[in-house]
């Protein structure tokens, strides 16, 4: 079993372990003081994990209730939200209670809010089953739901306490989610750790439990010197910004990794343009992006693209924070003001 401990505003263990989907009731009764689990999975995840989850939790004396949401992202939403809260009410869980979240992004960003805001916040626990989650949503306590307005435009800090992940689970992942995932383990090759980023120019087309303890180390670094995000933890953005304005522009028919992995591409180039990563660090970065089957997405207009650019969550009244490539393993954050982000879109589109 591998451990990497957390400690931000919350101190808990993300634990990966082969099995550990049979003894997510151990680790939960080990945690806290629950009699009774909401476990929240969705239509893909729970048909294939759910009765073993449930068992465990049940062998662990836990009393508990399930819920399943229709997979995918327009679940994320109000709706879903207070069907959960009608859920936790209905069934009287008090303050000792606690959610388990057993899927991908959407079931623990949708169940992590639920778990921060239900009785003023109850503890909750991430069972993450895809790549992308392992690595990065499960981690660093960042839970939200969409609204018509735009993707988590209301959500929470609330860290989990504790992620249980199974490596297993990634055996069942179709193709292209596994590819959505790979979007975020280069992020973090790019950004902070040129090792890891040579690693998977070296490896097969699949990476191993070394690779995922990796970037989870490298997140849990950065959250717990930037829980809420006032500086550094700006840096895992990188890509984000180009990336999310395209997921916009797509109707969100582009997945989040695809288009992080397009927002890269298109900062990169520029980068490369402006003279602050060479072209061999530029040539890398594609390289490895279509090496894990993220090649290109035929490109939406840059006009669409700065005006959605326009209205991110993450720009500071006429400014903006964009993360700049200086090599492999060497990143910046640097704020400007929109019309120059706008300028940088054009570069490396
Ligand atoms: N996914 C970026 C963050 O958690 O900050």
């Amino acid at each position: 079993m591998e451990k990497v401990i957390v400690s931000a505003s919350k101190k808990y263990e993300i634990l990966i372990d082969e099995g550990i989907l049979d003894n997510v009731g151990k680790h939960v009764s080990r945690c806290c003081s629950a009699s009774k689990v909401l476990l929240v999975s969705d239509t893909n995840v729970f048909p294939l994990y759910g009765e073993r989850v449930i068992s465990s939790l049940e062998d662990s004396g836990l009393e508990t209730i399930y819920y399943v949401i229709t997979a995918g992202e327009s679940s994320k939403n109000s709706e879903s939200l207070f069907e959960l809260i009608d859920v936790l009410a209905d069934n009287e869980f008090t303050r000792f209670d606690v959610i388990v979240a057993l899927g991908g992004g959407v079931v623990g960003d949708l169940a992590g809010f639920c778990a921060s805001i239900y009785l003023r916040g109850i503890k909750f626990f991430q069972v993450p089953t895809t790549l992308l989650a392992a690595v990065d949503s499960s981690v660093g306590g960042k839970t939200a739901i969409d609204i018509a307005q735009g993707k988590n435009l209301v959500g929470s800090f609330y860290q989990p306490s504790g992620v249980f992940f199974d490596p297993q689970a990634l055996s069942t992942l179709p193709d292209e989610v596994y590819a959505d995932g790979m979007a975020e383990v280069i992020k973090y090759g790019v950004i902070l750790d040129g090792e890891l980023f040579s690693q998977l120019e070296a490896c097969g087309d699949h990476i191993g439990v070394e690779q995922i303890k990796r970037c989870i180390e490298i997140k849990r670094d950065v959250v717990e010197k930037d829980e809420f995000e006032g500086g550094m933890r700006k840096l895992l953005n990188f890509g984000h910004t180009f990336g999310h304005a395209t997921e916009k522009v797509s109707g969100y028919s582009v997945s989040h990794g695809r288009a992080v992995s397009m927002g890269m591409r298109i900062i990169a180039k520029a980068c490369y343009e402006l003279g602050s990563c060479s072209f061999d660090d530029y040539s890398r970065l594609c390289a490895l992006l279509d090496k894990f089957s993220l090649e290109p997405i035929a490109a939406f207009k840059g006009e669409a693209l700065a005006d959605a650019m326009l209205f991110d969550k993450k720009r500071e009244g006429d400014s903006i924070s964009l993360v700049l490539m200086d090599a492999i393993g060497k990143c910046r954050v640097e704020k400007m003001s929109v019309f120059e982000a706008v300028k940088i879109l054009y570069l490396g589109s």
